[in-house]
């Protein structure tokens, strides 16, 4: 049975509606990710969840539980939000205490708890201490370690890594994972950072606008998407306008610039019609004339940039020098690599299998 189960639910702010008709189910102990743009409606759906505010429309289930109307104390969920909200004038270890006092549980259960958890967050010698003597990333495991001390069945996350600095960030990711693998707790987390949802995420849930873009494992939607928000939102693209020659188990397609690429297999490949078709900058080869692909075309070096482990061309494939109309093409960064200058002229290489069709608008099926 599902942990978290959403039916069309839906909220209205006046005119704007915030999350429109989710239907969705978060298996116990899975790792979720709502990712999206600001606005999309991240915070609007965790709140629903947690009963923060109530639906305009729609019913949320907990552990087969219809909990539309029972407020937030009562759905055995634990909350951590971007701005931790530890209490200044209290220790760390009643700060921790807080939902257990709550509770009315006994002291030394209390104790006991506290020092499990903070043994977990591996910070046990803090507990005497004030939150304004930790720092930013010390703080924000406090506060994870008070949405579980009490052992919600769930603990929701609101953009909990946002104030950190990236390499702070990176650390608490991998803890997050690390209590999420030793508790087997199910939880749902917000960003909106697409490298930090591919990172930690057993599935994610792409929003845009209130409504589920598309959703699936990491690598599924990586891989897989289903859209030109998807393709974009989730990693580098090169996108090309096309039009569709024919369909059939790969897609033959001829380009705005003139040129005849081959794509994957797709639903939307009647002949003539217009679509976008997509190439992620590491599946392009540059000059590896030996190797054979699908698609092979020339062009210009404009520029390329070492980003410490890869590096990162761009080349004028006859649309322009601009950036954005450069074809991107990222190799990883190896020790005696050929360096490739600006004005050489090279070819660019790539399969069928990595050349997505996407539709001018809407969606593909999941496949
Ligand atoms: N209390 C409110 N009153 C009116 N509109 C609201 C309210 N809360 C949210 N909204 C609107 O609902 C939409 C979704 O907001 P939400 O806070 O869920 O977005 P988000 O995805 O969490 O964005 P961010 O990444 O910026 O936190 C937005 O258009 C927002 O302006
Ligand atoms: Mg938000």
């Amino acid at each position: 049975m599902a942990m978290v189960r959403l039916d069309k639910l839906s909220k209205n702010y006046g005119d704007v509606v915030a999350l429109e008709e989710v239907d969705l189910e978060v298996e116990e102990g899975e790792f979720m990710t709502l990712l999206g743009p600001s606005g999309s409606g991240k915070t609007t759906m965790l709140n629903l969840i947690a009963g923060m505010i109530a639906p305009t429309s729609g019913r949320v289930f907990i552990d087969g539980r219809d909990v539309s109307t029972v407020p937030p104390n009562k759905r055995g969920l634990g909350m951590v939000f971007q701005n931790y909200a530890l209490m200044p004038h209290m220790t760390i270890f009643e700060n921790i205490a807080f939902p257990l006092r709550v509770r009315k549980t006994a002291n030394d259960v209390v104790k006991r708890e506290v020092g499990r958890v903070l043994d977990l967050i591996q910070l046990p010698h803090v507990a005497d201490r004030k939150p304004r003597e930790l720092s930013g990333g010390q703080q924000q495991r406090i506060a994870l370690a008070r949405a579980i001390v009490y052992n919600p069945s769930i603990i929701l996350m609101d953009e909990p890594l946002g104030a950190l600095d990236k390499k702070l960030r990176e650390t608490m990711q991998l803890e997050l994972k690390r209590i999420h693998t030793e508790l087997g707790i199910t939880m749902l987390y917000v960003t909106h950072d697409q490298e930090e949802a591919l990172t930690m995420s057993d599935r994610i849930i792409l929003l845009s606008d209130g409504q589920i873009e598309q959703m699936g494992e990491p690598d599924h939607l990586y891989f897989n998407p289903n859209g030109l928000f998807s393709a974009d939102f989730l990693g580098d693209s090169n996108m090309l306008d096309a039009t569709v020659e024919s369909g059939g188990e790969t897609t033959s397609v001829r380009t705005a610039e003139g040129l005849t690429l081959i794509a994957k297999a797709s639903a939307i490949s009647e002949p003539g019609r217009s679509v976008k078709v997509m190439v992620r900058p590491e599946n392009v080869s540059i000059r590896r004339s030996d190797e054979s692909f699908d698609n092979a075309i020339q062009g210009k070096v404009i520029d390329s940039i070492i980003l410490g482990g890869v590096v990162k061309h761009y080349v004028d494939m006859g649309r322009g020098t601009a950036e954005e109309e450069a074809m991107v093409v990222e190799e990883l960064n190896r020790p005696g690599r050929t360096s490739i200058r600006p004005g050489v002229e090279v070819t660019l290489g790539w399969n069928a299998s990595d050349m997505h069709v996407l539709p001018l608008e809407g969606r593909l099926p999941d496949a």
